[in-house]
């Protein structure tokens, strides 16, 4: 069959632009994955209670690490273990949660701390805490009718 030139070009053109676009839905569609990149580490929701650290919620004080504690959160329908906890001034702190049930939110109001804590899923952000004062913790992925009542209090202290 005989093709004028131009029509041979634009085929080639549009194969090309198919290709390009396909290629661009598929690496854009594996990049966004199914899971956040924090949460890499998985866990056994059923087994959160006896599952270190978890098996501790609270403040742990760490050595020979860049952080100075590790602060343990469980959270599920419809609260946060621990409810409240103190962190001393001017130290950094690597928060880890997961959640026993549902998807919840771990967000620390003012800060840049937001994550989502997914059954399942272990959660990781490494902050620092330089301002004494109360910072409320505050559930932002909708979890059912108990979900405006999800909070708890991280204290810092001098
Ligand atoms: Cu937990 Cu909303």
């Amino acid at each position: 069959m005989h093709m004028h030139k131009f029509e041979k070009v634009w085929l080639i053109f549009g194969t090309v632009a198919l290709l390009v676009f396909l290629t661009v839905l598929g690496v854009s569609a594996f990049y966004l994955g199914n899971q956040p990149p924090s949460c890499l580490v998985t866990i056994d929701p059923e087994k959160v209670e006896v599952t270190a650290p978890f098996n501790a919620p609270g403040l742990h004080e760490v050595t020979g690490k860049d952080w100075d504690y590790e602060l343990v959160f469980v959270a599920s329908a419809f609260s946060y273990s621990p409810a409240k906890v103190e962190i001393p001034k001017d130290s950094t702190v690597k928060v880890i949660a997961t959640s026993k049930d549902v998807i919840h939110g771990f967000e620390i109001a003012g800060t840049n701390v937001n994550m989502m804590l997914e059954p399942g899923f272990v959660s990781e952000y490494t902050t620092r805490f330089n301002n004494e004062g109360e910072n409320l913790i505050i559930c932002n992925e909708y979890c059912g009718v108990g979900h405006h009542m999800m909070s708890s209090r991280i204290e810092v202290v001098s």
